[in-house]
């Protein structure tokens, strides 16, 4: 204790900010000094679920909610007015929420630039509106467990986050225009994450010019989902692309000029799928009630990603692509294309791809199976075509990485047709499946497919290897 207590004091400050509240708390009891000091925590962590072990039971007990509110208020007035910076803050039902809000806006009151609230309360809370007026803001995380509509009172208080630069919002719900509104109020924001958003506006537009990073992930499957009918980008710093939504019906502006990697996984309803895939689909008439005609649209979003060097895409994604292979732009700069394939999703717009994008040097297939049309090509050797086109032939993709593979007779011929048609391919990796049924539980099984790919390499003068999950080799493995 007394070299603990000879310690000069800022270090002492240093060591509580590691500890959690509680332990914080603890320790104070020990001495007054530490008490004192603890008030100057810059970092503060109010979590139910560390203080109330819900596991053992805690929390149905009358008073341990009571004592963690007491706990929460007694730290807060401990501290005062002094400066803070971080709050992280878990709170669940059972919590009072007025009390959860005075804990939020003494934290804004006192300067506090890192926020992370993590807020499991039912619909009708809500989050105090002087979140949304903060000079001192930098990075705030929204966290709410049901969907809560984003109250902002603008006449009131004035929307104004002049600081922040990351936003993360989970199961949040937008009024009508009340996005495109906030934007503005957060003129150096560089990165911002959505989850498991309802826009409630049937036209949404992300219009930021210091936007750098940008996350949408969309619950598309929720019954209570709102998909925006058009979506509109006009981000041009943005560096890093996440999309991940049902397919909208226009994508009327998309200006990603400087954009360096992208992520998109658009999602179609097998209906849809079945609806695309009908030959007659030409000849529908768009009756207002056919989306999927409409979906070619999406071809402005593909050219908008245009200038990307790395690309993934989603097999449905290469779905929707197969429907406006006319509009399909030339990716002059990408290196990178990862594909994600799966057994009920096909390749029609694999063949225009790859020839659209004349630099490529790595190639990825999470997967090679795929749902097997006349419209492949040359992309696979699934059916015998008299013409197959030659976008394989003029490709100068130099590495290929094939992940998931479990052995069978049909990966093992799409292999070779690789081999045979990539005139330019030095390197080949194919990663075993670790997960459910593979050909390689049976050794003798193991020992035919690694010939076969010998044999493969040896005629190509490829460098094929098969990495299994015990290689050293199998963690460099891309993955998506
Ligand atoms: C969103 O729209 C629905 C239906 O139009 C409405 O009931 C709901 O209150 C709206 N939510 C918000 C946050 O505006
Ligand atoms: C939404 O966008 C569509 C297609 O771009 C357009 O036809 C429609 O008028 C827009 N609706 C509203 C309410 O702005
Ligand atoms: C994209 O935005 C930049 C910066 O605002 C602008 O100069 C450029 O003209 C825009 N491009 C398109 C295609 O709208």
């Amino acid at each position: 204790m007394d070299r603990i207590s000879n310690l000069q004091d800022e270090l002492l400050c240093h060591v509580l900010s590691f500890l959690s509240v509680k332990e914080a708390a603890l320790t104070s009891v020990l001495a007054k000094r530490w008490r004192n000091l603890f008030a100057f925590v810059p970092t503060l962590e109010l979590d139910d679920s560390v203080f109330l072990h819900p596991e053992e039971g805690k929390r149905e007990r009358d008073g341990v909610l009571q004592s963690f509110m007491d706990f929460a208020d007694r730290v807060l007035a401990l501290q005062g007015d002094s400066p803070i910076k971080k709050l992280t803050l878990n709170v669940n039902s059972g919590v009072d929420s007025d009390r959860v809000n005075r804990w939020i806006r003494n934290v804004l009151q006192r300067g506090v630039s890192d926020l992370k609230l993590f807020i499991g309360f039912g619909d009708e809370y809500r989050l105090p509106p002087e979140i949304f007026v903060s000079k001192t803001l930098v990075k705030l995380l929204v966290k709410l467990s049901v969907f809560h509509g984003f109250d902002l009172d603008w006449h009131v208080l004035g929307i104004s986050l002049p600081m922040l630069t990351d936003l993360y919002l989970c199961s949040v719900e937008f009024c009508v225009d009340q996005f495109e509104m906030f934007l503005p109020t957060c003129p150096v924001l560089e990165t911002l994450l959505m989850r498991h958003i309802k826009w409630n506006n049937s036209n949404v537009t992300v219009s930021s010019a210091s936007l750098k990073k940008l996350i949408i992930e969309s619950n598309g499957w929720s019954e209570h989902f709102v998909n925006p009918k058009s979506i509109s980008f006009d981000t041009p710093s943005l560096v890093y692309f996440e999309y991940s939504d049902l397919v909208a019906e226009d994508y009327p502006k998309v200006n990603l000029t400087n954009l360096v990697m992208a992520r998109i996984d658009l999602q179609l309803t097998e209906d849809q799928i079945d609806r695309g895939r009908d030959p007659n689909i030409d000849g529908l008439e768009d009756d207002g009630d056919n989306v999927f005609l409409r979906f070619g649209n999406a071809g402005k979003l593909f050219s908008g990603v245009k200038n990307v060097q790395k690309l993934y895409l989603s097999s449905d994604s290469l779905e929707v692509l197969s429907l406006c292979c006319e509009s399909v732009p030339v990716f002059n700069n990408l290196k990178i294309l990862h594909i994600l394939s799966s057994e009920n999703r096909g390749w029609q717009a694999m063949p225009v791809l790859l020839k659209n994008c004349p630099h490529l040097e790595l190639l990825v297939f999470d997967g090679l199976l795929h749902h097997v049309t006349d419209r492949c090509g040359d992309a696979c050797d699934c059916v015998s075509r008299e013409d197959k086109g030659r976008s394989l032939t003029s490709s100068r993709v130099k590495m290929l990485c094939i992940n998931g593979f479990r052995g069978t007779l049909r990966e093992l011929k799409m292999i070779e047709h690789f081999l045979v048609s990539f005139p330019s391919l030095v390197v080949m990796q194919i990663f075993a499946e670790e997960k459910g049924h593979t050909f390689f539980e049976d050794p003798e099984m193991f020992k035919l497919v690694e010939e076969k790919l010998n044999i493969y390499g040896k005629l190509s003068s490829c460098d094929v290897k098969l990495v299994m999950p015990s290689d050293p080799l199998y963690k460099k493995k891309m993955t998506a």
